[in-house]
């Protein structure tokens, strides 16, 4: 017993040692290009967060990814007064929703570190958005270069963006939002950024994407969002929805009612065709565009079990049989039937479907990995 108090007592006082040793102690200071940890907490070139000193002090190293053109800044840092930002469109018509869409999901952004707290001085933020063109539809070629020039003058801070398209724009307000950065000091947070900054930035490559599969585990729509957000932060631009497999087929089709009942995982796991819809214009909004897959002729097989009963013998073959390791690749087994006229009329109506729903893609998957011949072989057709 008198050891174990002992032993609580000596963690009681490594934690109170912890607590102390924290106090004004994260402080950081600029040299030679780096921030580091500063002990000295009155040493008046020290900054109060790493993140503030990396804005003034790295060559923007808070930008994601790093800028591919032209990069100048001040080092100095000119505080914003979040209640007073003002957005200016001065595009072609037609671009209002996008950006009003866009303009509330960067004050979101912001507003998530509230409520501010700040004693010094403070100046609005204007931001100027100069797309030249309105076509609202991303593909392969669109041209997502833009610039972003701030400015402090008259005491206003300035934010200029320009650039091709809408998505060049909505690139440049990602830009413009990881340069604002929030911090603490003592009992103050505010937000700042650079006195001026100047950014020519556009992609390398034309296609950066991330896949999500959501036949083996179901996504709901909102974590679907979530990493659409996590996309558009990086400037990520295609999601390759890989949407159903040999476990499930989770997509509402409505000339096929068959397909979620015999292949979504239950009733709650369909991506309704207003889901669907709607995935894809908050894709939009986020600069990414929704290339969807229906996998076949292999990795198909729940979601396919109901020609027989319905007269149209089978759409599928070795679906969910065993030993899988000589009829699939990996289970649960599964794949079309290709020596089945019917399920020709089948895809006719599924690749319908896709082309009526999913109409501002300019690319369909259609799968085609790891056909398994024996598993064909296995059966008499
Ligand atoms: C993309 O747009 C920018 C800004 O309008 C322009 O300067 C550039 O030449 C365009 N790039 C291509 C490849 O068209
Ligand atoms: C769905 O499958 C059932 C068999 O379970 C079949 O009787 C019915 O005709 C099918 N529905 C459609 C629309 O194909």
């Amino acid at each position: 017993m008198a050891c174990e108090a002992s032993l609580q007592n000596n963690a009681a006082i490594l934690i109170l040692l912890a607590l102390f040793s924290h106090v004004n102690s994260w402080y950081f200071k600029c040299e030679n290009g780096f921030c580091i940890r500063n002990s000295d907490p009155n040493d008046k070139s020290n900054y109060p967060s790493l993140e503030l000193c990396s804005l003034v002090c790295s060559n923007f190293l808070n930008v994601w990814p790093q800028p591919t053109g032209k990069m100048a800044s001040l080092k100095n840092i000119v505080r914003i007064n979040p209640n007073k930002i003002e957005v200016k469109l001065n595009g072609p018509p037609g671009t209002e929703d996008f950006f009003s869409d866009n303009i509330l999901y960067f004050s979101k952004k912001l507003k998530k570190d509230e409520p501010y707290k700040c004693h010094e001085i403070m100046y609005p933020l204007k931001i100027v958005l100069t797309p030249k063109s309105n076509n609202p539809q991303l593909d392969l070629n669109t041209n997502e270069s833009y610039a972003l020039e701030l400015t402090y003058e008259g005491n206003a801070i300035t934010a200029s963006i320009s650039g091709y398209s809408i998505f060049g724009i909505r690139h440049g307000l990602e830009t413009l939002f990881q340069l604002i950065i929030p911090y603490e000091d003592g009992n103050q947070k505010c937000i700042a950024t650079l006195s001026y900054v100047l950014i020519n930035d556009k992609p390398v490559y034309k296609h950066r994407g991330l896949l999500l599969d959501t036949g083996r585990n179901f996504l709901t729509v909102s974590t679907i969002k979530k990493h659409l957000d996590a996309m558009a932060a990086s400037k990520l631009n295609v999601l390759h929805w890989h949407i159903t497999d040999s476990q499930s087929f989770p997509l509402e089709v409505e000339r096929l009612p068959n397909m979620t009942k015999y292949g979504a995982y239950n009733e709650k796991h369909i991506y309704s065709v207003s889901d669907v819809k709607d995935l894809l214009k908050y894709a939009n909004r986020r600069g990414v565009r929704i290339l969807p897959e229906i996998d076949g002729p292999s990795h198909a097989g729940n979601g396919w079990q109901w020609g027989k009963a319905a007269g149209l013998g089978d759409l599928a073959v070795c679906v969910n049989r065993q030993p899988w390791r000589s009829l699939c690749i990996q289970p649960p087994c599964g794949q079309l039937n290709p020596a089945n006229q019917n399920l020709y009329c089948v895809l006719e109506d599924l690749y319908k479907h896709m082309k009526d729903h999913f109409p501002d893609t300019e690319m369909f998957h259609m799968g085609g990995d790891e056909v398994f011949i024996p598993c064909w072989n296995s059966t008499p057709e």
